[in-house]
């Protein structure tokens, strides 16, 4: 079984994360989106909101299993019986970072592999951070995410347009 697990922030979850989302299913057994309950990233959205936002952009998609996590991944992977690291690759500039921690997974559990699905080059510019600066400003992300999280970018940030 290629259980594969795709971890991130997702602080949202955009179009770049999705195309990643959609070509991965077709080349594994069963996914996992695993959102990582960061306490090193300041997230905009908690925990609870960003798994919510995912279950209802992937709702019409009961195969795909998501979930949160703290602690190590490798642990957490362990605990599901998952073998492969789904990461995507926007620029050569995510490779430095990609790298290491994908030698220091490997080095914490050989059996686990890390896979790259290099960014539809449409999505290529596209970050969560990029996107919420944007909405921050009231600028118009609705092409970059789906509609429900455009929405939520907005309520969320309907007090703070032009600060
Ligand atoms: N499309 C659009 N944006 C993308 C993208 C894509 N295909 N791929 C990555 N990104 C963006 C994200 O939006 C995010 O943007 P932001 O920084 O503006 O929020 C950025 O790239 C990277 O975020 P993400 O993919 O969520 O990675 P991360 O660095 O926040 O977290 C984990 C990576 C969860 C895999 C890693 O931190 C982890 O495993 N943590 C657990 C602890 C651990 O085991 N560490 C391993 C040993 S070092």
């Amino acid at each position: 079984m290629r259980i594969c697990v795709y971890p991130g922030s997702f602080d949202p979850i955009t179009n770049g994360h999705l195309d990643i989302i959609n070509r991965t299913v077709r080349i594994c057994d069963k996914l996992i989106i695993a959102v990582l309950s960061n306490v090193n990233k300041d997230c905009t959205f908690s925990i609870d909101e960003r798994v919510k936002q995912i279950r209802h952009v992937l709702k019409d998609r009961p195969e795909i299993e998501i979930d949160s996590f703290s602690g190590l991944l490798t642990e957490y992977m362990k605990k599901k019986g998952a073998n492969i690291i789904i990461r995507g690759l926007r620029a050569v500039s995510d490779f430095e970072y990609e790298l290491q921690m994908a030698l220091l997974n490997k080095n914490m559990n050989p059996d686990i592999e890390t896979l790259f699905m290099m960014t539809n080059i449409k999505y290529s510019f596209l970050s969560s951070s990029a996107i919420k600066e944007i909405a921050r400003h009231g600028g118009d992300v609705s092409d970059l995410v789906p509609d429900y999280i455009s929405k939520q970018l907005s309520k969320k940030f309907k007090n703070s347009v032009g600060v």
